[in-house]
């Protein structure tokens, strides 16, 4: 059995979260800039079923046996021989790694999660497809969010940007124009499961509004893929703006988050809003492929702790 390497791509959400996990359509794209790897090689002397799991940039280095039932690492495992309908998997050492920042609404744990299964069923030999993974790592997102949309897990599988809705097919969109996009960090740790669980709360405590907020943003998002596939900037730019007015108002901003749109938006972005489940995080902002520099810089010296400048290519998926 030879050694084998996977990889995945980061993700960020343009529209639509949090109004997707109420059923609302929401636009994802790959950030293949950014990259989990898991590199499985076998394991000659363990005996059935070793798996030791070498994780060095955090400190990891655990069989599987020894993982808490819900750990992540272990999810996957399980989801995996449970599809093969195998009671043990091949003894065998998996390094893992990332160059996805974690926390930060980039997807780091799905891409994790997509490039271990994909490596997992890569190893024992099944040909896989982006689908059977994106159902395996929804599992293991259901253990690691509570309660996600499966978005990430989608978009990362598919490597592809995408329209999703829960319980819907999937919609690949086709670009009609290349968009530049800059993912700027705010610094500050996003948490995505207190934040969906906030909105929740909020939901419960007035859903008429709530209801009717996520009925305009799933609105927004509809709108801004016919931009995507027209190749309009403008149109693309505001509707970004439009849709974090709602990510405002049901209360995911946060005030580094608002610093960094404001200054970006008076120095000439197209448009510019939170990604993911925000608290915290990323920002995207949409500009002219000739200001990537000056806005790096200008979002850098306004506090932004680290820039991905994110090029979506027509033609390119
Ligand atoms: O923080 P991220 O990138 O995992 O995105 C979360 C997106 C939400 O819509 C807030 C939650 C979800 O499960 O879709």
């Amino acid at each position: 059995m030879p050694g084998i390497i996977s990889t995945a791509p980061g993700k960020t959400i343009l529209f639509g979260e949090h109004s997707v996990v109420y059923g609302k359509p929401a636009i994802a794209v790959p950030v293949n800039e950014k990259r989990a790897k898991v590199k499985i090689i076998p394991d000659i002397i363990a005996p059935k079923d070793s798996i030791q799991f070498v994780a060095s940039q955090i400190d990891l280095n655990q069989n599987y046996h020894q993982l808490e039932g819900n750990h992540p690492l272990k999810v996957a495992v399980d989801e995996v021989k449970k599809f093969l309908n195998i009671s043990n998997y091949p003894a065998c050492k998996i390094f893992l790694e990332t160059t996805i920042p974690i926390s930060s609404g980039l997807g780091s744990s799905a891409a994790i999660s997509v490039a271990l299964i994909k490596g997992l069923l890569d190893f024992v030999g099944f040909q896989s497809t982006p689908d059977i993974i994106a159902k395996l790592a929804f599992q293991v997102e259901i253990e690691f969010h509570g309660n996600p949309s499966g978005i990430d897990n989608t978009v990362i599988a598919f490597n592809k940007p995408i329209l999703f809705q829960k319980d819907m097919p999937i919609e690949f969109i086709t670009l009609g124009a290349t968009f530049s996009i800059l993912i700027a960090d705010s610094g500050i740790k996003g948490n995505t499961k207190t934040a969906v669980a906030r909105v929740r709360e909020k939901w419960t405590e007035n859903p008429a509004q709530f209801n009717n907020y996520f009925e305009e943003m799933g609105n927004i998002v509809l709108e801004a893929k016919a931009m995507l596939e027209s190749g309009n900037f403008q149109s693309l730019g505001k509707l970004m703006n439009f849709n974090q007015e709602y990510l405002r108002k049901i209360g995911v901003s946060h005030s580094s988050i608002e610093k960094l749109i404001e200054v970006s938006i008076q120095n000439g972005a197209y448009g510019a809003k939170l990604c993911g489940g925000g608290l915290g995080g990323n920002i995207v902002v949409l500009i002219n492929e000739n200001s990537v520099n000056q806005m790096t810089n200008l979002l850098l010296s306004t506090g932004a702790t680290g820039i991905i400048y994110l090029k979506l290519g027509a033609g390119e998926y």
